[in-house]
């Protein structure tokens, strides 16, 4: 099979060129990826010369760059991982989340229209669901409530994948899987941060009061499960993936303390994210039921596992921190702590 893959060059894209390569019998890939701050070829350093991969720079809102792939390449299946995945960033400028999150993925569903494709696997997120109350937990049919510019935009594509999908027949399926973690992870999200952070003694910037329920779901385990989507999901279907370990980000980030065996006073509570998702659940029975799919990495291991990838791994970090990560932080975390303490100031009635 040839498999036109989008966002190969990221966190869980990356897991999926690495893992789908190393099959007895491996896919042809053609990875499409631009490289944002999130890309990174340093992360398919191992497969870079493999005889079934081929990597593109591009950008998937390059109508022409992507209608000249379908025309040279014929992929059989299109798996669409490309995205701008931070909530925090898309806080902060929303724009790139709407070109890339809808008019991306409008771009391939408009090639894939016209050129025919056998599978299109739009890689989605539990996010589009919003926030749950316990005990309610989300089936593939629960109502779209996004929350954030990144999440509405990914509904947004979800809607368009099933639109392609009921109007042209275009034999979409779409994935929707929990917070994922593992190796090669792009520290600004939760855990990944917090171990970087912990590693280099700094302190470990908590959103609000902590108390947020996150699912959590190795990065290897979802890429089996978009792999099993791949092959065994009915067209036009949704299938939800998770982990089953619900946690409050307090106690993943007294886990990555204890893992890294640093103290509890790097904990450093900040002001909360804006529109902050209290707990997110989901219901993965239907991809288990028909794909035989189940997550293999319990979180213990896969925390341990993620930990060691990242202390062995300080050269990777320095590099990705070198770019303008620095100036993402203190925007992000800069105002933060003050703005903590002229809250809670205030609330002392000073
Ligand atoms: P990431 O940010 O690590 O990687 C995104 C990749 O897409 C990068 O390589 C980047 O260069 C590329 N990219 C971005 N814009 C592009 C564009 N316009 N054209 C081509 N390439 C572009 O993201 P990730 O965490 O690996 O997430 C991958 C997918 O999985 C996303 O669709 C995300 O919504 C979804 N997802 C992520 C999680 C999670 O916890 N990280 C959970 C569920 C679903
Ligand atoms: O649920 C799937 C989604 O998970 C994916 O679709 C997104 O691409 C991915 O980024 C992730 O979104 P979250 O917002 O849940 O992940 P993040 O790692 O940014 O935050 C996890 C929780 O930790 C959330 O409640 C916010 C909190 N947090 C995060 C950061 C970066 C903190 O308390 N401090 C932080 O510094």
């Amino acid at each position: 099979m040839k498999i036109l893959l989008t966002g190969g060059a990221g966190f869980i894209g990356s897991a999926f060129v690495r893992l789908s390569l190393g099959l007895p019998d491996p896919p042809h890939i053609v990875n499409l990826d631009s490289l944002t701050y999130a890309g990174n070829l340093e992360n398919l350093e191992g497969v870079a010369g493999h005889p079934r991969y081929r990597f593109v720079k591009g950008d998937i809102c390059d109508e022409r760059l992507v209608t000249a792939l379908f025309t040279e390449e014929r992929p059989e299946a299109v798996v669409h991982f490309a995205a701008e995945s931070h909530v925090d960033r898309s806080i902060f400028a929303p724009s790139p989340a709407f070109e890339t999150n809808l008019r991306g993925t409008f771009t391939l569903l408009e090639a894939a229209r016209q050129h025919g494709i056998g599978r299109f696997v739009h890689v989605s997120t539990d996010e589009v669901y919003g926030s749950l109350e316990p005990p309610l937990e989300a089936d593939e049919n629960y109502p779209l409530n996004p929350s954030s510019p990144y999440s509405a935009a990914k509904a947004g594509s979800d809607l368009l994948a099933r639109a392609y999908f009921v109007t042209y027949k275009v034999p979409v399926v779409v994935t929707r899987a929990s917070n994922n973690y593992g190796p090669y992870q792009f520290p600004e999200k939760l855990i990944p941060l917090m171990i970087s952070n912990a590693l280099e003694n700094r302190s470990l910037p908590v959103y609000g009061d902590g108390m947020q329920v996150r699912d959590w779901l190795y990065v290897d385990d979802h890429c089996r499960a978009v792999m099993a989507v791949l092959a065994k999901g009915r067209d036009g279907e949704i299938y939800n993936a998770g982990g089953t370990c619900s946690l409050p980000n307090i106690e993943v980030v007294r886990r990555i303390l204890a893992a890294t065996g640093k103290p509890e006073s790097l904990i450093q509570p900040v002001t909360d994210r804006p529109g902050h998702d209290r707990r997110y659940a989901l219901r993965s029975d239907k991809l288990e039921r028909e794909t035989g799919w189940k997550p293999q990495v319990p979180f213990e291991t896969g925390l341990q596992q993620t930990v060691d990838w990242y202390r062995g791994n300080a050269g990777w970090v320095e590099r990705v921190k070198s770019g303008e990560y620095m100036n993402y932080y203190s925007r992000n975390y800069g105002n933060r702590q003050q703005e903590l303490e002229s809250t809670s100031i205030h609330a002392r009635g000073h």
